[in-house]
């Protein structure tokens, strides 16, 4: 007997994902699942009620009634006040979760006694699959966006990203070579755009450099950052240790000493951010000025691409699903790795260590 799967709409402000697309239900059914979906849960990633029931969904009309009929929440973002209100002990729930940078959720999960699986945890092969497709939009995101906020009517630099016949090109600074940082880095290189890049490991380094001539990788430390972000037009915050809390690599001095109307994006913030002056921000109200300097701490980036984001999460994480949905967490390493709570008890070791 499956587990019966619950899909919620996500209530997160301006938040339009959805965890499993039509598709994926269908493939879910077919292998003798039963999925629930809230009325409207696909609706802003072009999915309507119709295709899921088509797909073998039951569409339940509220959320009470989703929560209520399913024993496995397979959602997107992490669970805010009005989805804890719902969530019970037997839950098992499957989402991203982001604890590090999240106390106040960590306790709600040790108190309701749920068993929670974060997707950003799940590690196979010493990667992050289901981190990987999100990090790959947002990276993308990171730069489309950021190319807006250097407009002058924006309160930017007034610069273009690639810069135009007899003027300098656009500087690009980049913490973290992997997922997110590589994306970015491709999509700003595309444009133009001289990128420096920092990482910790010479593989991600060696990496992007071939990516093309104008990409620099060098050495995370501290003083070169610094040196680097006095000209820098862009700084692009990617880096990660799985499950703790984003190291602080820019401090509010740095910042300082950006040039006035840069713009500082930070991904990382899902984890806390690297920057010392991030906070986060939602697509309500995307950007602040600090420092004179324009922060974009958007904590679902890839909310701005509903379609291709959820027909990309779907895709990554249904294999996951189907195996706890059968009951198979135990002999699955890569759910393991996924756990951060379970019976009240926080279970993941880079939580353990950062708490
Ligand atoms: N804001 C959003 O909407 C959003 C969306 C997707 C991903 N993210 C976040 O983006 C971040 C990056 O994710 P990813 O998938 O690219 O991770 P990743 O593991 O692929 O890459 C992280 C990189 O950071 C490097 N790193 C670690 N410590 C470093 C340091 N001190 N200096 C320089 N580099 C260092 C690692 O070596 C690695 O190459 C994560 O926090 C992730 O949760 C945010």
């Amino acid at each position: 007997m499956m587990l019966k799967i619950g899909v919620p709409k996500e209530i997160k402000p301006m938040e339009g994902r959805v965890s499993l697309v039509p598709s994926a239900v269908a493939e879910i059914v077919h292998k003798g699942g039963l999925v629930y979906v809230e009325k409207g849960a696909g609706e802003q990633s072009g999915f309507d009620d119709q295709q899921y029931r088509k797909a073998g969904a039951t569409v339940v009309d509220s959320a009470d009634a989703l929560f209520a009929a399913a024993e496995m929440i397979v959602k997107v973002k992490e669970p805010i006040a009005d989805d804890l209100k719902r969530l019970r002990p037997d839950h098992l729930l499957f989402c991203f979760l982001h604890l590090a940078a999240n106390k106040a959720l960590l306790e709600a999960l040790k108190k309701l006694g749920l068993l929670a699986i974060a997707f950003e945890t799940v590690e196979s092969k010493g990667s992050l699959p289901l981190l990987m497709p999100m990090s790959e939009v947002a990276g993308r995101v990171a730069i489309q966006s950021a190319v807006h906020w250097l407009h002058a009517s924006m309160g930017g630099r007034g610069i273009l990203l690639g810069g135009a016949t007899a003027t300098e090109r656009g500087q690009v600074t980049v913490l973290g070579a992997g997922t997110a940082g590589t994306f970015a880095i491709k999509e700003a290189a595309a444009m133009g755009a001289n990128i420096t890049v920092f990482d910790l490991n010479p593989d991600a380094l060696r990496r992007v450099r071939e990516l093309g001539p104008n990409i620099t990788g060098l050495y995370s430390s501290q003083g070169d950052i610094e040196r680097v972000l006095k000209t820098t037009d862009l700084l692009i915050g990617a880096v990660l240790v799985p499950g703790a809390a984003a190291p602080k690599l820019v401090t509010r001095d740095m910042v300082k000493g950006m040039p006035e109307g840069s713009v500082i994006v930070d991904i990382a913030i899902d984890q806390g951010g690297c920057v010392e002056t991030i906070r986060p921000t939602d697509y309500h109200q995307p950007t602040y000025v600090e420092e004179g300097v324009v922060h974009m701490g958007v904590t679902n980036l890839p909310g701005a691409v509903p379609r291709t984001s959820s027909e990309a999460l779907s895709a990554a994480i249904l294999p996951y699903v189907v195996q706890l949905a059968q009951g198979k967490l135990s002999s699955s390493p890569a759910l393991k790795a996924g756990i951060n709570v379970e019976n009240g008890k926080v279970v993941h070791p880079a939580l353990i260590s950062s708490a």
